[in-house]
């Protein structure tokens, strides 16, 4: 039985690039009987950029209501809030001191991010020691992530192997990255990729009229609407293909090829598909959204199944280290 674990950041709303990327993904490979799935959502990466503490219980929320809405069955596998754990932080102090400071220095994602951001703190420079300790924690197998994690997962391995040469025994499994390589990049409004820094997303649970709204400022050019239009250049005929079926998505291709068929006819088709695809999913993020009560119960109770494994793996990494168990 493998044990596949990943995290999600909870700085922003979940968004349509994220749930086609990872989100549904993720949901599909917990279903596999053969696979255990351990997914919290990582609110103590959130610290590092985002300090507002109400916006962030509004986005574990909704992060937490997304997971469950696309199904993830959290009587199967393990569902929980990183913050509520201690142990994460815990393991993360002590492999800080098995990380060459120069590992951290060079992480690219920490480069990037230093040069975006107004704020570089030190949690930002230690992320990746955090990430480990997520990892490390729960014996994980198997990491889902994208392109942009693979370093942090190198990084994850060195910390361990280093931990375990002091401990004279594999006590921290290597984990190993499952970075789908045909994953697209899914486009968001503006063409570029889809992103809450770029302000350019779907949220697929805006009330209709908000929806239709921000599907209408999808970018288009200004090919008259009798005249024939490409679709391979077009966002909105892009999005549509994402979630459409075959046929349907050739006949929209046609209709482009025809002409006689405007962009508005093509947004109008996208945001239809999308309040049909989704509909039991935003009927149950709403509810949860709602049923705050329950959501709540749902976290607590898979914080205490993480709290067990946790608590195991601490223990025997405090013993190695003379802290006693
Ligand atoms: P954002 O770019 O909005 O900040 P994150 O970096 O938090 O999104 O991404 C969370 C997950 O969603 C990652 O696994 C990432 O690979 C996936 N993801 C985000 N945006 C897209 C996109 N436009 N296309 C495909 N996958 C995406
Ligand atoms: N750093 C990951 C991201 O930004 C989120 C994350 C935190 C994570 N801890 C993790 C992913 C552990 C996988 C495993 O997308």
């Amino acid at each position: 039985m493998a044990r596949i674990l990943t995290g999600i950041q909870s700085s922003g709303l979940p968004h349509l690039g994220n749930l086609l990327g990872a989100i549904q993904p993720a949901i599909e490979l917990s279903k596999n009987p053969e696979n255990e799935s351990f997914l919290f959502i990582a609110d103590l990466h959130s610290l590092t950029t985002l300090k507002n503490g109400a916006d962030r219980e509004f986005y574990v929320r909704s992060m937490a209501a997304t997971w469950l809405a696309f199904g993830f069955d959290t009587d199967k596998n393990v569902f929980w809030r990183q913050s509520r754990v201690q142990e994460h932080a815990e393991l993360s102090w002590y492999l800080s001191c098995f990380t060459p400071f120069p590992m951290l220095a060079n992480a690219t994602s920490f480069k990037d991010k230093s040069e975006k951001l107004a704020d570089v703190n030190a949690g930002l420079f230690t992320y990746p020691v955090l990430m480990a300790a997520d990892i490390l924690l729960y014996d994980a197998n198997i990491i889902p992530v994208g392109k942009d994690q693979k370093q942090h997962l190198e990084m994850a391995r060195d910390i361990a192997s280093r931990f375990n040469q002091l401990a004279g025994e594999d006590l921290l499994i290597l984990p190993e990255a499952r970075i789908d390589e045909k994953m697209m990049t899914i486009p968001g409004i503006d063409g570029q990729k889809m992103s809450k820094s770029y302000n350019n997303y779907i949220n697929i649970f805006l009330p209709e009229k908000e929806l239709k709204s921000v599907i209408k400022k999808i970018i288009s050019d200004s090919t008259p609407l009798e005249s024939p239009k490409d679709p391979d250049s077009d966002i909105t005929f892009k999005i549509y293909s994402l979630l459409a079926s075959d046929s349907e998505i050739e006949t929209m291709r046609q209709n482009y090829l025809n002409g006689g068929y405007g962009y508005g006819h093509a947004k109008q088709a996208l945001f239809e598909i999308i309040l049909e695809k989704y509909a039991e999913p935003r009927r149950l993020f709403n509810y949860y959204m709602e049923n705050n009560d329950e959501l709540e119960a749902i976290l607590t109770s898979g914080e205490e199944k993480a709290r067990v494994i946790a608590r195991q793996t601490i223990s025997k990494v405090r013993r190695v280290l003379g802290f006693g168990a």
